[in-house]
């Protein structure tokens, strides 16, 4: 290992990661803090001020509504902060509103309640054109916020638990009516922050902000075992300036998933997720590390993802599509990633994911060009790269260099090799050596400028 770092760092003609992670001092890290300011309330109101009980038991619907009802009808200069004293604070859904900030205390928690009869339905997004899982409108996320400004999740690192265990069992015994609600989401709203905050057992996608700009996400936890279906971390959803960072997540499906609509719906509905920064995120997943995909309809690009630690996952890096998509996805650029145990290190695939019906045109092709996946290296990875184009769209200027996923040296068997088809693009230094479809185009390729 030693011996391959020292090597990276006289024969990397790209970033010498180790050199620059020791010049940047904490206080000039680079973060997410630009894109959105943390405000300050003057204006605090607690939650016990409405009723509200901490025990776990005690219904506290009525007084987060009331809550948030007072936040929205006397508007105060500089908004208001919703103060959640220690204690298990047990509600149904709630609906956010602008201009206010959600605070947990140290030891306080949100705990969904788990009456699935009584929860509110939802119109479906129209960029799916249905739910995520079954036909019809979808379960309102727990924490609900629409059309919204100026919204702060944050505190001592209290904790919001969705109590998934019913609607993952409903999944389980397919006695789910409609989609499961997300623990979060925000819809059509922008100045976002969610920090310091931990987040557990959501019933499906954790923190889905959609149709949205400007949102900032970090220093959160997020948590739920690795077998909960569908569970993903973040899933940042025809949105715009999403930057996620510092954070360490560990769930049942993709940790950080950009999305932008499925199929027809999302090619009606044409809004791309772009300018995406994702950073210094550690976790684990049966699925993938850092996915694209693969709703991918409205388009993605410019996505930066660096500094990710995945132990004991699927895919590391994931970019999936499928015929029926369209979108365009491009500039996407991963660097820095370390892999412990996984299936597959690197995937890039145009056969992901089904269809919303059977409405979707087949001709509909997605594109998918410059993709930059550079400082990748890991143990245990038991395939380092796969990549399945197609034949009528094929992959261009995707460009590796320095990467180093050894199979399972312990194992009896060599690894399975890359494999390659339907794609251009260039290579350096990789190994295991990745596939000449990569490396016969160097000439007169985009990725040459990258090297
Ligand atoms: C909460 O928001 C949803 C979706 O925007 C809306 O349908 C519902 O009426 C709102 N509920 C309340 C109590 O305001
Ligand atoms: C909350 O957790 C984050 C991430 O683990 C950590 O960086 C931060 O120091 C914690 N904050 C407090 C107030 O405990
Ligand atoms: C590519 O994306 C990066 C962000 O990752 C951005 O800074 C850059 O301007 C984009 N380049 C182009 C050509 O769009």
């Amino acid at each position: 290992m030693l011996r391959f770092l020292v090597l990276l760092c006289i024969f990397s003609t790209v970033l010498p990661l180790w050199n620059l992670e020791k010049r940047v001092a904490a206080e000039d890290l680079i973060t997410c803090s630009g894109i959105v300011p943390m405000r300050h309330r003057n204006d605090k109101i607690s939650i016990t001020d409405f009723g509200g009980v901490g025990d776990g038991k005690t219904s506290n619907t009525k007084a987060f509504r009331e809550a948030i009802y007072r936040i929205q009808h006397l508007r105060r200069r500089g908004g208001t902060l919703l103060y959640v004293p220690p204690g298990v604070y047990l509600t149904e859904t709630f609906n956010l509103t602008s201009h206010m900030t959600l605070y947990l205390a140290r030891g306080a928690v949100i705990k969904a309640s788990q009456d699935t009869q009584n929860w509110p339905l939802i119109a479906p997004l129209p960029s799916y054109g249905r739910g995520r899982e079954l036909p019809g409108g979808r379960y309102m996320s727990f924490i609900h916020g629409y059309g919204l400004r100026d919204v702060v999740i944050t505190g001592e690192n209290g904790t919001i638990d969705g109590q998934g265990d019913v609607w993952w069992n409903m999944w389980r015994q397919r006695t789910l009516q409609f989609t499961r609600p997300n623990l979060i989401e925000f819809m059509n709203s922008r100045e976002i922050i969610i920090s310091n905050v931990i987040f557990r057992n959501s019933p499906f996608w954790n923190i889905h902000p959609v149709y949205c700009s400007n949102v900032v996400i970090r220093y959160v936890t997020i948590l739920a075992p690795a077998d909960s279906p569908n569970t993903d971390g973040i899933d940042p959803d025809s949105s715009s300036n999403v930057c996620i960072e510092d954070s360490y997540i560990a769930t049942g499906d993709d940790l950080v998933a950009v999305k932008s609509g499925w199929d027809e719906y999302g090619i009606a509905y044409g809004r791309p997720s772009s300018d995406i920064t994702i950073r210094r995120i550690t976790g684990s997943s049966p699925f993938s590390g850092i996915a694209i995909g693969s709703e991918t309809s409205g388009g993605v690009e410019n996505v930066l993802a660096e500094h990710i630690s995945l132990f004991n996952v699927g895919v590391g890096i994931h970019v999936k599509t499928n015929i029926g998509r369209g979108g365009l996805i491009r500039n996407i650029t991963v660097s820095d990633v370390y892999i412990e145990n996984a299936r597959k290190g690197i995937k890039i695939a145009g056969d992901v994911g089904g269809h919303p019906d059977e409405r979707y045109d087949p001709n509909a092709l997605p594109v998918v060009k410059d993709v930059i996946i550079t400082n990748v290296w890991g143990v245990k990875v038991l395939q380092a790269g796969l990549i399945k184009g197609l034949k009528s769209s094929p992959f261009t200027g995707i460009c590796l260099s320095d990467i180093n996923l050894p199979g399972d040296t312990q194992a009896k068997r060599s690894p399975p090799p890359w494999s390659c088809s339907d794609v251009s693009g260039a290579t350096h230094q990789v190994s295991p050596w990745p596939c000449s479809e990569l490396s016969r185009s160097v000439q007169g390729n985009s990725c040459s400028s990258h090297f």
